[in-house]
């Protein structure tokens, strides 16, 4: 029995939110029920500026035609197609198309439905990687603390966020964590990436020394943490990380779903930082958001460690029902057409600057102790209130929402990254709101 009415309202709904407060939500909906470039709306009609993209993902903006009608002409055409054994035209017009814009020799593709998917499926393939060529001891996977590659297993392990471990068991064994790279007494408000730090990527040699480098076989980092609190690496950081990499044999995983994109001002944000890793995990922005979907880039002498077996074994066991929907990739390759036709993948650098002074002004605020921020992302860090964590964030959020703007809060950070076609009047408006909120916040 359960104690549902037999009328469901919203507030008993069989709906179990994903990463919400479901009692409270249900109580005081906050709904969207449309969506149009910059702008969600109520179902009231209340127009809200989207301040993170939807969840990061929405790059080119709401319900853009040219990708609307992609994916309602091939929803038409080929609804599904198996990918085991099987292939439609478009999973490899997409992945070609895509290959091109990735940073140097990641030019292969392996297509999953999600970032936690895409997760997941780098690390595998790194494990299985090194098996391939005869290091099947390197068994051990490294990530970093305050990190967030999704929710799946393999990523909650890698994952540093406690709150998203501590519920779920032992997670996966031979996992291990380097520090995070966060310094609020050195570096609070820091433009683009902070100065001190870099010497942190020097906790991978404590771990190759503590485990022996030869039992690791990846390190998992996001170039810029972003759903942890947006913590921007310090300069010289990820470079230090790709050396030590190197100098042990251990591969370099970017987890990119959020930086890539264009959401540094680069398709990848490896092409920003000028940071090659070994496999890139992507998602979100690759259709918009419109149809999930994500893809997994690797380099070329990973792919070609797959291909050295009798021609009538399948190379990598591992794959989804859903990898490269017809619809994902139709809805891929428009959303592609569209960033280059606007040149959105580029767009972020233009509007750095801009968007920095907007943001750094906010400074002085009530309970503001950082601001930071880096290609079109910025982070409002507030004082927790003593003994109640995560709650002033709480109330950022949903004041934001009464005045008018969709935004995320991580704990007691905000985090902006606003679709990439945003205008600087529009930036101006989302930062007016936020300042009305912060000084609202107590
Ligand atoms: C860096 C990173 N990795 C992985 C994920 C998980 O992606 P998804 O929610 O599509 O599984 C996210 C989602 O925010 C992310 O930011």
């Amino acid at each position: 029995m359960n104690d549902r009415a037999t009328v469901p309202t919203l507030e008993n709904s069989a709906f179990f939110m994903p990463f919400s407060m479901n009692r409270q939500f249900k109580k005081a909906p906050r709904l969207i029920a449309r969506a149009e470039g910059m702008h969600y709306y109520t179902p009231e009609g209340r127009k809200l500026i989207d301040g993170t993209s939807g969840l990061w993902c929405v790059n080119a903006g709401h319900c853009r035609e040219k990708i609307v009608k992609a994916v309602q002409k091939q929803v038409a055409e080929l609804d599904f197609a198996p990918a085991f054994q099987m292939g439609h035209p478009l999973a490899f017009e997409f992945a070609d198309r895509i290959a091109a814009l990735a940073p140097g020799d990641l030019k292969r593709v392996f297509f999953t439905n999600s970032g936690s998917e895409s997760v997941d499926t780098a690390l595998k393939l790194a494990l299985a990687y090194h098996r391939a060529r005869g290091e099947g001891h390197r068994i051990r996977l490294i990530g970093r603390e305050r990190g967030y590659h999704g929710v799946n297993f393999g990523g909650t392990a890698v994952g540093g966020v406690v709150g998203n471990r501590k519920i779920f068991g032992a997670l996966v064994t031979g996992v291990d964590h380097i520090r995070h790279t966060h310094d609020l007494e050195k570096n609070a408000f820091s433009r683009g990436q902070p100065k001190h730090g870099a010497e942190l990527a020097d906790d991978l040699e404590r771990l190759c020394a503590l485990h022996d480098a030869s039992t690791i076989a990846a390190v998992i980092v996001e170039p810029v943490a972003c759903s942890g609190g947006v913590l921007v690496p310090p300069v010289g950081y990820l470079e230090r990380l790709r050396a030590t990499c190197d100098k042990h044999g251990i591969l370099l995983i970017f987890d990119e779903v959020i930086t890539a994109w264009g959401r540094l001002g680069k398709p990848f944000g490896a092409q920003h930082f000028g940071v090659l890793p070994d496999l890139i995990a992507t998602a979100k922005g690759i259709t918009n958001g419109t149809v999930p979907m994500g893809a997994v880039f690797m380099r070329e002498r990973i792919y070609q460690a797959f291909m050295t077996g009798p021609e009538n074994a399948i190379e990598m066991p591992h794959g989804y029902t859903y990898s490269s929907h017809p619809l994902a990739c139709a809805a891929g390759l428009a959303t592609m057409q569209v960033y280059e036709e606007e040149g959105l993948l580029t767009r972020a650098a233009e509007l750095w600057p801009y968007w920095e002074e907007q943001a750094h002004a906010l400074k002085g605020l009530p309970n503001v102790i950082d601001i930071r921020n880096i290609g079109l992302i910025a982070a409002i860090e507030l004082a927790p209130r003593a003994g109640a964590p995560g709650m002033r964030g709480l109330d950022a959020h949903t004041k934001a929402f009464e005045k008018g703007a969709y935004i995320r809060v991580a704990g007691d950070i905000i985090a902006l990254a606003p679709p990439l076609i945003i205008r600087k009047e529009e930036i101006d408006q989302l930062f007016e709101i936020v300042r009305g909120v912060l000084k609202t916040t107590n």
